[in-house]
């Protein structure tokens, strides 16, 4: 017989439970569980990032943690960037930079960028390129993305002056 558990945790700040195995892998449980196909699977052995959500904040990769293991835990995928319809000022900036071109490291690429910003509201190129580096892009050669995360920290910043407050994501 399968040993299967119980597990409660919130994604995008929805609450979720769900049943699993334990061998089954949080990027599996997002994509197929709960039909969550934006965190993408690429190398499935922790190199390329494009799996990557935020676990209590930190940036983390789907493909290499347990479901069971975020029992309890928040989860942020990319799904829950974008708020009442309108786009994270980092997936506007992504648009407006070029930043992509087939588009399969981007959820990752968001999710780190969103990881970023949050602990550094104002960061300067070295900072997006280390934060990133954990990040593979086959397309691009990554200027237009350095561009978009450092203007999406800026469009960032503009929209909490005007509005008093922070995006927690
Ligand atoms: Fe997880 Fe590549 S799919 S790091
Ligand atoms: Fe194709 Fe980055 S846009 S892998």
């Amino acid at each position: 017989m399968i040993h299967r558990r119980e597990i409660r945790l919130k994604i995008n700040g929805a609450e979720v439970g769900g049943t699993v195995e334990p061998r089954r892998t949080l990027a599996d449980f997002l994509r197929e569980n709960l039909g969550l196909t934006g965190t993408h699977l690429g190398c499935e052995h922790g190199v390329c990032g494009a799996c990557t959500v935020l676990i209590d904040g930190a940036t983390a990769r789907s493909c290499l943690t347990f479901a069971v293991q975020v029992d309890g835990c928040e989860v942020s995928t990319v799904e829950g960037l974008a708020r009442d319809g309108e786009w994270h000022p980092l997936q506007q900036a992504f648009h407006e930079n070029h930043a992509l071109q087939c588009g399969f490291c981007t959820p990752g690429m968001l999710m780190s960028a969103s990881e970023l910003i949050k602990r550094n509201p104002d960061p300067d190129e070295s900072d997006v390129r280390e934060a990133l580096a954990g990040n593979l892009c086959m397309c691009t050669g990554y200027i237009n993305i350095v561009r978009a995360v450092l203007a999406g920290a800026r469009m960032t910043r503009e929209g909490a002056d005007e509005s008093g407050e922070t995006r927690s994501s």
